[in-house]
């Protein structure tokens, strides 16, 4: 049999970094291509290192060398020729590849929530012919526990570390600085989803993201601090089946890549005796506020996730910028919500659209809590 060409999207990232370690240690995989947006100096070293056929960057800026594929077809050309799709692209601009593998037929492994959230409507019916392998670990999970159900379950359950803010007394949140929100407890992941897991909007996009995969089942989310639980689903009888283990996302990436049937190697040696306790707990509104908006904004449809998604990448950009509060977040989600008219969604202009005027809405918020 022949190897798996892989195209690795987002590969400068943190789920594209460790993508590119499980590829290189796999005899069934081969990488055919790897994309960034602009660092350059990374996908130099990963090319020296992996030898793809092709390395593109989106906005790669001055001195950018020949052999690095640029401009408007550059996406396309890192995708063609690929047996599966990577998508390890942060924000909603991962959302043209992800329609641009369901306009080709590649299988896609999905980390790239934002593709859900925001064009979940325009993702659907490549979702339901099966070639969309979540790598998100709690979607990975679902997707695991799924296998082999016959019967409909109750329910998913998704587990939720609390990020960064979960152990920050309240009275020291609203000002907590970017370093301190930084430090994930459980989880080393890019910038922007470790603000998100601060919030809870990480936690929201997985909601929305858990409905497009899933179909009608009630989804709910309760706080796991140890990150062991990766989620749960609830089956027919009323028992609980869940996927457990040290909080590793080369799990799911190597999942998702060897899906169904190629080699798979062990990550862990670690075991029950070294997990401690497993505790859960309820969400604390009052401490995440950000969640129940998105998650409306997710139960209302149309261009509203998008909005949600728009507002929350210009207020965490804010916020690592050190021009607003860690506690504005949710405000400027809030005020971008409250004020967006929301359209069907039937073709990616219409997220586009979305996006960009949630955007403008969201600068000028910021701009006034400055
Ligand atoms: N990190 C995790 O553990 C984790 C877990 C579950 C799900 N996810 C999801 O996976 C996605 C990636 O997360 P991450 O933490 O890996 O992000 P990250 O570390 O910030 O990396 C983002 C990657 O996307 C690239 N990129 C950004 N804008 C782009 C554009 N317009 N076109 C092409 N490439 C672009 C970046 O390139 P440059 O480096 O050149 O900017 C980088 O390679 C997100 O949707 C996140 O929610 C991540």
């Amino acid at each position: 049999m022949s190897a798996r060409r892989v195209a690795v999207l987002g590969s400068t990232g943190s789920v594209g970094t460790q993508a590119l370690k499980i590829i290189d240690a796999s005899e069934e995989l081969v990488l055919h291509s790897i994309l960034c947006r602009s660092n350059v100096d990374l996908l130099t070293r990963q090319r020296e290192l992996y030898s793809p056929g092709i390395a593109a960057a989106i906005m790669p800026g001055k001195g950018c060398p020949s052999w690095i594929s640029t401009g408007p077809g550059a996406l396309r050309e890192a995708i063609e020729g690929s047996d599966m799709v990577l998508n390890g692209i942060v924000g909603s601009a991962g959302l043209e590849a992800s329609l641009l593998c369901r306009e080709l037929g590649i299988t896609l492994a999905l980390a790239n929530k934002e593709s859900l959230v925001t064009g979940g409507e325009l993702l659907d019916d490549f979702v339901r012919s099966g070639r969309v392998i979540p790598v998100d670990s709690e979607h990975s999970t679902i997707f695991r526990c799924l296998q082999g159900e016959r019967r409909p379950v109750l329910g998913i359950t998704l587990t939720a570390s609390g990020g960064s803010a979960r152990d920050i007394p309240y009275h020291e949140l609203k000002e907590a600085s970017p370093d301190r929100i930084l430090t994930h407890p459980n989880w080393n992941m890019g910038a922007r989803i470790t603000v998100d897991s601060a919030t809870m909007v990480n936690k929201a996009f997985e909601v929305i993201e858990a409905r497009w995969l899933f179909g009608n089942v009630p989804v709910s989310v309760v706080v796991h601090p140890g990150s062991i639980v990766h989620s749960l689903v609830r089956l027919g009888d009323g028992s609980w089946k869940a996927l457990l283990g040290e909080p590793d996302m080369k799990v799911p990436i190597q999942y998702a890549l060897a899906y169904p049937d190629l080699h798979i190697t062990a990550l862990s040696a670690e075991g029950p005796l070294d997990w401690g306790r497993l505790e859960f707990l309820p969400l604390d509104h009052v401490r995440y506020p950000a969640f129940r908006m998105v998650v409306g904004a997710g139960e209302e449809g149309g261009t509203l996730p998008a909005a949600a998604n728009a507002a929350d990448e210009v207020a965490v950009e804010a916020f690592l910028a050190g021009r607003i509060d860690f506690g504005c977040i949710a405000s400027v989600i809030g005020e971008v919500l409250d004020s967006h008219e929301s359209l069907p969604v039937s073709v990616m202009g219409d997220v586009m659209d979305a996006d960009e005027r949630a955007r403008d809405r969201a600068r000028k918020v910021v701009r006034r809590l400055c």
